[in-house]
């Protein structure tokens, strides 16, 4: 068990999405189904630490403890192209993501790279990962070998590319979808692995490619889906070319049948009211990932548009069109993009303010519920698998003066928002470790 504050998010999810915190908590962690650890009780510790006589408490003052992040959509084999700058999404692929991608080619690269993006992610505290990998299957078995062995929470797939994309990273159509398959057998659903069918996004993907993972996504509906829509402008555009019969962009994955609970999408940003209707009623979530929209010029995602209609979203860094993989910086940024203001019907709407509450939980607790996995991962609730942050506020003199000077939770949260990055996270513990 552990002794410190503790900040966690209201199971009644609801529309509030708010945060609790325990000034002097106590964490009680033990063994629950196959050796993951989970959380037994969490509350004050005044009130708790009686129905647990002789139990041994690590005390940790002036520390948080707090769910691990969960980032909803990054590329590991992208690590190396941070930082990349282009005119654009499509440019940006064409002459930096494609060339990087086709060293994964090789399971020694990706090993490697699969070793140095789990430290990274781990160092940030994020605990649950919904990434790409490459079209090359050995991406894949290199960064599930990986996660086996820190016994992380990790969700990946093949990407599936079998047109408009370069020798070296372009699939076979056939050969792709037996391939996605034969990973789904191999690595969904061993320890706490799972799969995710991933079409790279319409314009790199044929008609029969698409069909497959669609008939792939029904076959197995506890395996994931996890794509790219509506980001940029130029890709609009392109779709539409590409797919004239289709209403939209997304309804081009509907028409495939790759809308359904635990499919992902990235972006979301050109969207009408049609589209964010179709999200809602498919159960499809959104990952929001404003450090690469606004690094690549991409565009706002509609915060008040998604509300309004209702469908799940979650926060992603989108490393590597994201500039970081620190949830702190990604947390900012959505709150930047959410001050935009963003022409609606050729009127400007005034900016919101989004609550440090609700940015936290679009990294945690809301980004569990967008992958299917609420009251597993993502929160500090009796019964979630005991993933956690120990954070240190203390850790630069600036977040030092900051943080003791907040007057409420929201003051707090928002200290830790605007300035906290790596430093921040003391330590990351695994649930089975
Ligand atoms: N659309 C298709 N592929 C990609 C990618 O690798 N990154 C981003 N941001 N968008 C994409
Ligand atoms: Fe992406």
């Amino acid at each position: 068990a552990y002794r410190a504050a503790i900040l966690r998010f209201a199971t009644d999810g609801g529309p509030h999405r708010s945060a609790v915190y325990e000034e002097d908590g106590l964490l009680v962690i033990g063994p629950g189904a196959n050796g993951v650890q989970v959380v037994h009780a969490v509350g004050p510790y005044r009130d708790l630490v009686g129905r647990f006589p002789g139990i041994a408490v690590e005390h940790l003052p002036g520390r948080i403890l707090a769910p691990g992040f969960v980032d909803l959509h990054l590329h590991y084999p992208q690590t190396d192209v941070i930082g990349s700058p282009a005119e654009g999404l499509l440019p940006w692929l064409e002459n930096y993501t494609f060339p990087e991608e086709k060293r994964f080619a090789a399971l020694d690269h990706s090993s490697q790279a699969a070793t140095f993006f789990i430290a990274e992610l781990l160092r940030n505290g994020v605990t649950t990962a919904l990434t790409f990998a490459t079209s090359h299957p050995a991406s894949v078995n290199a960064l599930f070998g990986e996660a086996q062995k820190h016994k992380l929470r990790l969700i990946t797939g093949k990407v599936l590319q079998d047109r408009h994309s370069p020798d070296g990273v372009r699939d076979d159509t056939e050969q792709s979808l037996t391939d996605t398959e034969a990973l789904i057998r191999q690595w969904h659903g061993k320890d706490r692995l799972g799969y995710a069918i991933t079409p790279r996004f319409a314009p790199s993907c044929s008609e029969a490619q698409l069909r497959g993972a669609g008939e792939l996504a029904a076959r197995y509906p506890d395996v994931w889906i996890q794509s790219h829509v509506a980001e940029n402008r130029d890709e609009v555009a392109w779709v539409r070319q590409l797919f004239p019969a289709a209403r939209s962009y997304l309804s081009v994955y509907d028409d495939f049948g790759l809308m359904r609970e635990r499919a992902v999408y990235a972006h979301c940003i050109h969207f009408d009211d049609a589209d964010r209707a179709l999200m809602r009623d498919t159960g499809t979530a959104a990952a929001v990932s404003p450090t690469s929209n606004l690094f690549l010029g991409s565009g706002f995602f509609d915060y008040a548009g998604a509300d309004r209609a209702g469908f799940r979203y979650g926060l992603a860094s989108d490393v590597g069109g994201g500039t970081s993989f620190s949830p702190f910086h990604t947390m900012l940024a959505a709150y930047y993009v959410g001050r935009a203001s963003v022409e609606q019907g050729g009127q400007l709407r005034p900016g919101l303010s989004l609550n440090p509450q609700h940015l936290w939980w679009q990294h945690t607790a809301g980004a569990a519920q967008a992958l299917g996995l609420a009251g597993v991962v993502g929160n500090l609730q009796p019964g979630c698998e005991a993933d956690f942050i120990v954070l240190n506020p203390q850790a630069t003199p600036l977040l030092a003066r900051r943080t003791a000077r907040a007057n409420s939770l929201d003051e707090l949260l928002f200290a830790m928002i605007v300035l906290g990055d790596d430093r921040l996270v003391e330590k990351t513990v695994i649930a089975a470790s």
